[in-house]
């Protein structure tokens, strides 16, 4: 059965919300490696390419369902932050923005009875729990660690991205 004009409207949505997001931590990666954090830049970088994913994921079912994927426009992203505690206060704001997002789409998936469509987007709400999760545990790292503690914070990314 066809997706409904409604839900592929919303779905296509997500796709802008999850490439805007892939803006995001891009321009923050690189925000992050002009103050000369490899380690976070690297964190950043491959959390852009994850929602890079997220929105291949979306198409990819909006188009098994008979939809039609777009790619629209996409708003300009924050340039500059302040300390690294700011860049991922930001992170762990906007994960917790998207995961609003993913329940409005399972609200509309319910009130329409689309089984298929709640069972893809359950998906996605385990996803930002584990989002969240990351975002948070490491932006209290960051509040705990102090400059030294931020340095060794950094190094151990670089280890971790490129292991
Ligand atoms: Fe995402
Ligand atoms: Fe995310």
């Amino acid at each position: 059965m066809r997706i409904s004009q409604k839900l592929e409207k919303k779905i296509n949505e997500q796709i802008t919300e999850e490439l805007w997001s892939a803006n995001l931590y891009l321009s923050m990666s690189f925000y992050m490696a002009s103050q000369g954090y490899s380690g976070f830049a690297a964190w950043l970088k491959a959390q852009s390419i994850e929602e890079t994913e997220h929105a291949h994921q979306f198409a990819e079912y909006l188009i098994t369902r008979n939809g039609v994927a777009l790619v629209d426009k996409l708003d300009v992203v924050p340039q500059g932050w302040g300390t690294v505690e700011e860049v991922f206060e930001n992170v762990y704001k906007h994960e917790c923005h998207v995961s609003e997002a993913i329940n409005e789409l399972m609200t509309l998936a319910i009130e329409e009875k689309d089984y298929a469509s709640q069972d893809f987007l359950y998906t996605f709400v385990r996803e930002q729990v584990e989002e969240e999760s990351t975002s948070e545990e490491l932006l209290t790292r960051i509040k705990q660690a102090g400059p030294h503690g931020l340095f060794y914070l950094d190094k151990h990314l670089v280890r971790a991205a490129n292991a």
